[in-house]
């Protein structure tokens, strides 16, 4: 247990199903262990601006069903400044916070990165979002669930694009990485998934329609990635519009929905694991981790390779969407 006693913890960025699971099991591992628990509201806003409550096993009761975070979550631009870090330090020093749990994504766990180089203090991050894009780890926690929700929300587009026979563009969240985009085309038949890995390789859209694609078929779903760059699904029919008008598009765009809804079975087992190891890691006296998952295995990786994207999706995933929707 070393020199911690009290531990902090936060949930910030994008909310991710399974957040409100890892904040419980966090919460009652470190209390089981002898910890005191200081729950930080709204993310690193509530360390610069003060909302820190102490929480007790009660404090997280009946919340691992639940989607969003108890402890709210922001984008806290203050913190982005030495002079915000310097006093979230005072405000947890004053809450006799020693040590700190940050769940949350690649902004997030940036922070928590130069803030424990700053002051020396341990912080084990969880990787919490639904976009699947740290580096060390095959599943960040939402990742399930947002998935989930994506082939049942294609379940449904399914039934009117057959219907009218048209070609559909669904697109879905992913902060510029496509493996909800890859993997939610593989698990809801899709024809076709247009990624942002892939868009220095070929014109995706174009070898689309090249393909033939309504040859064998009436109706069409390709799942799109979110994409600044090329507009994403809007994006892309508009060049449907005035590069191949002979089909019908239409464009569903996902949004937040992706981000809501009671978490997944797997979502809830892995932010229990994760966020006991957490604890466990703490007493270990590793800090500036996050805690990672391979091939089932709960790992450390050092929030400088979780934060690179260094992680390759697998584009073999591509080919097998094509060949599967023949
Ligand atoms: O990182 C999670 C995520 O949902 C991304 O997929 C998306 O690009 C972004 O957050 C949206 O952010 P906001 O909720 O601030 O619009």
């Amino acid at each position: 247990m070393g020199n911690i006693k009290t531990i902090g913890i936060l949930t910030s960025g994008g909310d991710a199903p399974g957040m409100n699971a890892a904040i419980r099991a966090v919460t009652r591992t470190a209390i089981y262990r002898g910890f005191r628990v200081m729950g930080i509201m709204r993310g690193y806003y509530g360390l610069v601006f003060n909302e820190i409550e102490e929480f007790t096993s009660k404090s997280v009761s009946n919340i691992i069903q639940q989607g969003g975070t108890i402890l709210k979550t922001a984008r806290c631009k203050e913190f982005t400044t030495a002079e915000g870090r310097k006093t979230a330090y005072e405000n947890m020093q004053r809450a006799g916070i020693d040590a700190l749990v940050v769940i949350g994504g690649d902004g997030s766990l940036t922070g928590a990165r130069i803030f424990a180089e700053e002051y020396d203090i341990p912080i084990v991050g969880l990787p919490g979002t639904i976009d699947n894009d740290l580096g060390g780890t095959d599943r960040t926690i939402g990742y399930d669930t947002a998935l989930n929700t994506i082939i049942d929300a294609v379940d449904k587009i399914r039934d009117t694009a057959t219907s009218h026979e048209r070609l559909f563009f669904v697109e879905v969240m992913g902060n510029r990485a496509g493996y909800l985009a890859l993997n939610g085309a593989i698990a809801s038949g899709a024809e076709a998934a247009i990624i942002p890995e892939m868009e220095t390789e070929i014109d995706q859209l174009a070898d689309l329609v090249n393909r033939g694609f309504r040859k064998s078929k009436n109706s069409a779903i390709v799942l799109v990635a979110e994409n600044p760059t090329t507009g994403g699904a809007l994006g892309l029919a508009q060049r449907i519009k005035e590069e191949f008008p002979e089909y019908d598009a239409r464009v569903t765009i996902l949004g937040h929905l992706q981000r809501g809804g009671s978490p997944t079975a797997a979502d809830r087992i892995l932010a229990s694991r994760m966020g006991a190891q957490a604890i466990t890691a703490l007493d270990e006296g590793q800090r500036n981790v996050m805690i990672g998952i391979k091939n089932g295995e709960l790992v450390y990786v050092p929030f400088s390779k979780a934060t690179t994207h260094t992680r390759n999706i697998d584009l073999e995933g591509i080919e097998l969407v094509k060949m599967l929707s023949i």
